[in-house]
């Protein structure tokens, strides 16, 4: 009854807090290891769409070294060459792609008309789906369909529609996923939490919400964790009706339906969803009562995406994301400026996710 979870008092005994500090490193650690051993016993080709980034050639040689990845560098070649001697980056063998250069007009050419052929009917003329493919978005996702490379890592200097759009049209959602999320992953010191969708969809139906929760407790399961799910709102069960609630609530009948099995409840606030004694004494009804809530499933991108990003910037916790799930293939979309330590577990996830498809 004792883990129901957050600190609501200020730190009174540092020695204490400091050892639950280590404590929560140690689930950090535990979790990142399992990702990065399953990504080191099957390493994938990973293009890198934006290999003339310094941080992203530090995460390269990162997963280059480690075994993680085997990198393919995009880009003008000067310029990576460059980058990569002025920090003494040494990848020998590397390959370096520059979907702009002269001989890579044949390629452009052949993923072009791929890319007409898939996008011929939604106003694309054959110039410019060739065109397009000077972009290294376009060409990193072409790879990766195409199967020259595994995954794809991209996004930490575009906007992010810019990068997701191109994956969306050339290599497209998951057969039975239905829709394209986002997620983020949370260790935290009742382990990890899963936060969707923290990316994507701006106002998903409450039958989107239910698939996009489909889709997040499989990807939980896949991390060996049994999904406890809320679907987050303004208010519990009914009691302030409104479009948000009355959707996620649609979204859990739709879920208990569904999947009968699945451990999922809602509309309910957060802090109820987050103090398991809590929502024990005021809702023992529901199927979260006595249970630790690990995922949260948000009304739209608004709530999700702002929710993340102050978790992310007020705790310690070490965090990995944004995933995207539903894809075919692996690709994955950066948050603009992250850091090299979060490239590298995302090019791990990456990784892991390449070898289960
Ligand atoms: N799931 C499945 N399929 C989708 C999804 C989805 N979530 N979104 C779009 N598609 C489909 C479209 O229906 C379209 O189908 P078509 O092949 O029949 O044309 C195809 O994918 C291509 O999509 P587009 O029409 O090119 O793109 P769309 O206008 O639908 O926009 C986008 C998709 C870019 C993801 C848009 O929803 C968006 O901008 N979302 C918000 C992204 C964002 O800014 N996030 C916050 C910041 S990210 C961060 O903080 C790290």
């Amino acid at each position: 009854a004792m883990e129901s979870g957050v600190a609501r008092s200020p730190i009174k005994d540092w020695d204490a807090y400091e050892a639950e500090l280590k404590n929560r490193l140690g689930l950090d650690n535990k979790f990142v290891r399992n990702i990065t051993e399953k990504a080191t016993r099957n390493p994938k080709r990973v293009v890198f769409a934006e290999a003339d980034n310094y941080k992203i050639l530090k995460a390269a040689l990162t997963a280059y070294e480690e075994g993680i990845a085997t990198p393919i560098l995009l880009g003008k070649r000067e310029r990576i060459l460059s980058t990569m001697e002025e920090n003494n980056i040494e990848m020998p063998d590397v390959v370096i792609v520059d979907p702009k250069s002269e001989d890579q007009e044949e390629k452009r050419n052949e993923f072009g008309q791929a890319f007409f052929e898939k996008r011929k009917r939604k106003g694309v003329t054959e110039y410019e789906a060739i065109q397009l493919m000077r972009d290294r978005n376009h060409f990193g996702a072409m790879m990766v369909e195409k199967g020259e490379a595994d995954a794809m890592i991209s996004g930490i200097t575009r906007n992010y529609k810019d990068v997701i759009r191109p994956a969306l049209q050339i290599v497209g959602v998951e057969k039975d996923a239905g829709r394209v999320a986002g997620m983020y992953i949370l260790m935290t010191k009742r382990g990890p939490m899963f936060l969707a969708d923290t990316t994507v969809n701006v106002d998903p139906t409450a039958e989107d919400i239910a698939t996009i929760t489909e889709l997040v407790a499989k990807t939980v399961r896949r991390f060996k964790v049994i999904p406890k799910i809320a679907l987050l709102g303004y208010s519990n069960f009914g009691s302030a009706p409104g479009k948000d609630p009355n959707k996620m609530r649609d979204a859990v009948e739709i879920l208990h339906e569904r999947n009968p099995s699945l451990c999922v409840d809602g509309e309910v606030q957060a802090n109820f969803a987050l103090n398991n004694e809590l929502m024990q004494e005021k809702f023992s009804f529901s199927t979260l009562a006595n249970k630790s809530v690990n995922t949260l499933i948000f009304p739209n991108l608004s709530a999700g995406n702002i929710a993340y990003k102050m978790m992310q910037e007020m705790t310690e916790a070490e965090a990995i994301g944004p995933v995207l799930l539903g894809l075919k293939k692996s690709i994955h979309v950066l948050q603009l400026g992250s850091s090299v330590r979060e490239i590298v577990n995302m090019v791990k996830i990456a990784v892991v996710d390449a070898q289960s498809k």
